[in-house]
């Protein structure tokens, strides 16, 4: 037997008892007569003492035992005489008799403590002892847990829990694919699924109903804080069922995930259509932890800004601002930061106007040249904006500045603390378009993806040819402005699923080639079907209270897609090209 307990369970209630443990070495102490060692496992640390008055033996062995060492020791459970209530551990110690030194360490890299030393790349590279530090292995944890709570909370509701492969067919809408080489079909190639979508669909034609899997998906993509090239899907599909049935299932998901694993109530999921959101927020992932929604200020019912000689305002398609609570102190530069936020090239807004709502109600605006007292007291009763409020205002293009509206918003949510981590907000943005036009390709493609269903009273505009307008029974659940989940009410009838490839561009025969497969198996009784997929790296991040989903990953890759631990990925050899059918030109 290696080892009677772990190094986070011994108590007071222990003391007296003969242990053996088994750990790392995290720290030593030196202090002459007393040495003490800090012995770390998953569990916890325990502190071991080594006194040289009574046994010089085995103190002397402490002394010369380095960081890391892997150790197994034997001693008695007592009292500290200066106890760490920090520590669980903290009231005892272990009077060791005996060690044994299990393994040897060389010095780690950076140090293993919950502030570490080690940047990024190194702590990538040695992600194994990365894993050893609280922060990491926590993370690791509380995957577990969410993973071993929506399978309770999907098991309880009777889904089954299926694998779909994972060598599939590369299929051209949505990002780019991994593809994998056929040694035995040369010049062919498997594709990783971005998703298992049309497995799903298929399984519910195979009459599984309610379907589950924490499944890995690969997506060759530009990588983000919270993308991953292989990041893992809930996935999720279910039979006749509407709309209404997979929110109100999900929903329960969510509220079982939040109070099993945070201990949180979650009240009732707000719903927001995606045309409002775009319109208050200027996103369909809103972060409504906060307020802040936008007013435009040149509509039709409303206009209070032209006719003032302001040519801006006048010229541009929308004028809309934000009024930030309790931020009319915001100092000239404070000002000009934010001017400069919005004009960087990525966000390309070309000028910001403000007017601060002072302490006695007047109101001092960038462009009191143009608009009076009475005007801006017009545009604060929009805003809704009291004394000490900050209204900030941008002007253009529509869709152009919502977006960088939306940006300025969540920077001001930022600067004035508006975004805890530890505070959640649930929304679900529901009616989205089928369709977006894609400029540079000239033509349509499917907001989520070609399996999504118009909404019933919209099907005759894809009659009518007016595309754009439709609307889908698609929804994303959104959490703190992350996409959390993203879902659909599926077609299920051929002919439908066939317009809709036509409408993408497809020919009849690319249809065929490419999802025949599915068509035709919507010939055999295909039954209706919805279901929704949640980013589980995305929700234990959240859960985590952090943006990156990389800590939350065991072995994650960096921001260039390469795991930098196992040097991937990399050339294979010629041998290993020629069976693959494969030249490679130098580059
Ligand atoms: P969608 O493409 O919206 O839908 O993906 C579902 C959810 O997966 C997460 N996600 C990612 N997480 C980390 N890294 C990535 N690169 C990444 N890409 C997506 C997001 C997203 O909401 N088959 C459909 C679902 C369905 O219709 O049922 C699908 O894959 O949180």
């Amino acid at each position: 037997m290696y080892r009677s307990n772990t190094c986070g369970e011994l108590r007071l209630a222990d003391v007296g008892k003969m242990v053996t443990l088994c750990g790392w070495l995290q720290k030593s102490r030196d202090l002459g007569g007393m040495t003490f060692i800090d012995l770390r496992d998953r569990f916890g640390l325990t502190q071991l003492a080594f006194n040289m008055e009574t046994n010089a033996a085995v103190c002397e062995q402490a002394r010369k035992l380095g960081r890391e060492y892997v150790l197994q020791v034997k001693g008695l459970v007592k009292e500290r005489e200066s106890k760490n209530q920090q520590m669980p551990t903290g009231e005892i110690e272990i009077i060791v008799d005996e060690i044994v030194i299990l393994n040897e360490a060389i010095l780690p890299p950076f140090t293993i403590e919950d502030n570490t030393d080690g940047g990024d790349d190194l702590r990538m590279k040695y992600r194994y002892l990365d894993i050893r530090r609280n922060p990491v292995r926590n993370n690791l944890l509380l995957r577990h847990q969410v993973a071993k709570q929506t399978r309770a909370y999907l098991d309880n509701q009777n889904f089954v829990e299926v694998e779909t492969p994972v060598l599939i067919k590369s299929t051209p809408e949505g990002a780019r694919d991994f593809v994998v080489p056929s040694r035995m079909n040369p010049g062919q190639f498997y594709a990783l699924p971005q998703s298992p979508q049309t497995f799903k669909q298929l399984l519910m034609v195979g009459g599984i109903d309610r379907y589950y899997q924490i499944v890995k998906c690969f997506r060759d993509e530009d990588l983000r804080a919270d993308r991953q090239p292989e990041f893992t899907q809930i996935d999720c599909e279910m039979s006749f069922v509407e709309q209404e049935d997979v929110l109100n299932m999900f929903e329960g998901l969510v509220k079982h995930l939040f109070a099993m694993v945070k201990s949180i109530e979650i009240p009732q999921v707000p719903r927001m259509s995606y045309a409002d959101a775009m319109k208050y927020y200027g996103s369909d992932k809103p972060d409504t932890r906060f307020e802040m929604k936008f007013v435009e200020l040149n509509s039709p019912e409303a206009d209070l800004v032209s006719g003032k000689g302001f040519k801006v305002f006048e010229d541009a398609e929308l004028v809309v601002g934000i009024c930030a609570k309790n931020a009319a102190h915001y100092t000239r530069k404070q000002l000009d930061e934010l001017t400069d936020f919005i004009k960087r090239p990525q966000i390309g807004a070309t000028g910001l106007v403000y007017a601060r709502v002072n302490e006695d109600g007047s109101i001092k605006s960038s462009v009191d040249k143009f608009y009076d007292e009475a005007a801006l007291a017009e545009w604060a009763k929009a805003f809704g904006a009291e004394p000490n409020d900050l209204i900030l205002i941008l002007a253009g293009g529509a869709d152009k500045t919502r977006k960088a509206l939306n940006e300025l918003r969540l920077e001001m949510g930022t600067r004035l603390d508006l975004r805890d981590a530890s505070v959640y907000s649930c929304l679900w943005v529901t009616d989205f378009p089928l369709l977006e036009f894609i400029e540079e390709d000239g033509r349509y493609f499917a907001m989520h993806h070609p399996f999504t269903a118009p909404k019933p009273e919209d099907i005759k505009l894809l009659e009518e040819g007016k595309l754009g307008e439709i609307r889908a029974n698609a929804y994303d659940l959104v959490i703190n402005g992350v996409e959390v989940g993203g879902g659909s009410v599926r077609i299920f009838n051929k002919q439908l699923q066939a317009k809709m490839f036509e409408v993408l561009g497809f020919s009849k025969e690319e249809a065929q080639v490419q999802f025949g497969f599915l068509m035709n198996a919507f010939e055999y009784g295909a039954p209706p079907h919805a279901g929704i997929a949640f980013g589980f790296d995305r929700l234990c991040s959240l859960f985590g209270g952090e943006n990156s989903i990389r800590d939350f990953i065991a072995f994650p890759k960096n921001n260039s897609g390469r795991d930098v631990m196992i040097d991937a990925p990399a050339a294979i050899d010629n041998k290993q090209l020629n069976e693959l059918g494969i030249a490679i030109k130098n580059v």
